[in-house]
């Protein structure tokens, strides 16, 4: 059986190249359908090259539109992509919009599923990946988890435990893949930064969207700016409004263009203090053990701030944040890093996978 990973946006590239890698050393016939939901070189194309992911067998070039627009074109595409290529499993990724039109599609058509990072819940449905992780874990038949607060998520939910496997974070297989190339030099001279900088990631619609919130959050950052230079890669989403609050680049606030995967990382490696809104981010810093301050009033991967180098903060105590963790360096309350977070989940995946397709999955 053919075994199709849908993936879309660029959080999902990182997460499937370890198991579309450890399904291939299993010797599964697999491909990538690439939804065209990210299509900017530097938000697509550069991930594919790092990540040594293989072409996709298509691309459906749905780009972006409101959420209705392009849920109905990823809807529209993925039917006739899953129909002509008849696989025995989809995999999602994630919480993107490509996520929950796959998991849609497939219910309906009967397609079995495997959704990987199933049961982050941030219980914030005012964020559209919260409705998309909710309905993709109801719908999907193998539910791959990254750390243990999933499960109880996912019970509470009604899922049966059978269905649910806790492999680790392959998001951080990337990570430890990369890790021999990631170098800060190169980046830090190009971008013609000092020694000591900040890295700042800004997309989620609740930050950027509004002129108002894009204000405060620009002028917060402006303030932490005062105290060490910060870089900001900046995600298309925000560039607009984040610019017309204020946002530009400047001595003390680089502004980029968004990073390779393997820059992008050097440059977090390298920095005294990472400021974002993203899921993943908060991830890899935990494991890079730089401190993360991220702007949200809650997040769906709590394991970052118990066992890791996270804390959330609200625009207004940004700044006094940022100098606190700047004086305190990265702390982990816990002394431990997250379980299972040790570069072998996409092996774990791929063995559950490979054993399910070969029929041993038909207990209950
Ligand atoms: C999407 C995900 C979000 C994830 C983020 C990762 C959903 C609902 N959201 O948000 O969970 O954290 O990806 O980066 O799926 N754009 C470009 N070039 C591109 C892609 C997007 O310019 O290659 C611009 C377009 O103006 C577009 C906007 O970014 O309207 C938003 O893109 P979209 O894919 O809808 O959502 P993201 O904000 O990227
Ligand atoms: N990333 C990158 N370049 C950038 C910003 C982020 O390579 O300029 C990587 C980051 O290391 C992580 C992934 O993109 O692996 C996270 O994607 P994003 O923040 O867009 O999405 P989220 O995790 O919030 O869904």
């Amino acid at each position: 059986p053919l075994v199709l990973h849908v993936l879309g946006a660029r959080p999902n590239f990182v997460k499937a190249a370890p198991v579309v890698r450890a399904l291939g050393e299993l010797g599964v016939r697999q491909g990538i359908v690439h939804t065209g939901q990210h299509y900017d070189a530097l938000m697509s194309d550069v991930f594919f090259a790092d990540l040594g992911l293989p072409e996709p067998v298509a691309n459906l070039g749905v780009g972006s539109g409101t959420h209705a627009k392009q849920t109905a074109a990823l809807l529209v595409g993925l039917e006739e992509i899953v129909l002509g290529q008849d696989p025995g499993l989809v995999v999602v990724y994630g919480d993107v919009n490509s996520t929950l039109a796959a998991i849609l599609v497939c219910a309906k058509l009967g397609v079995r599923t495997a959704h990987v990072e199933a049961g982050l819940r941030s219980f914030d449905r005012g964020m559209p990946e919260e409705v998309n992780r909710i309905v993709t874990d109801s719908l999907s038949d193998l539910l791959f988890a990254t750390s243990p607060d999933a499960l109880s998520h996912l019970a509470a939910e009604g899922v049966p435990a059978a269905k649910v496997h806790l492999v680790g974070n392959p998001m951080i297989d990337s990570l430890f893949s990369a890790l021999p190339s990631l170098d800060p030099a190169p980046v830090v001279a190009r971008l013609g930064l000092p020694d000591r900088y900040a890295v700042a990631t800004l997309h989620r619609p609740a930050n950027v969207d509004t002129p108002e919130a894009a204000r405060e959050l620009v002028s917060s950052v402006l303030e932490v700016a005062r105290q060490i230079p910060v870089v900001v890669p900046i995600h298309p989403r925000g560039r607009t409004r984040l610019a017309e609050a204020g946002l530009v680049d400047g001595p003390s606030v680089r502004v980029v263009d968004p990073l390779g995967y393997v820059d992008f990382l050097s440059l977090v490696r390298g920095a005294a203090l990472v400021v974002t809104d993203s899921g993943g981010v908060q991830e890899e810093t935990t494991m890079l053990g730089v401190p993360c301050l991220t702007v949200r009033p809650n997040t769906e991967r709590p394991i970052t701030i118990t066992h890791g180098t996270n804390r959330l903060v609200t625009p207004a105590l940004l700044p006094a944040a940022a100098e606190k963790a700047l004086a305190d360096g990265a702390s982990t309350p816990s002394g431990e890093l997250p379980p299972l977070w040790d570069g072998a989940a996409g092996p774990r995946i791929a063995r559950v996978i490979s054993a399910w397709l070969k029929g041993d999955n038909l207990s209950p």
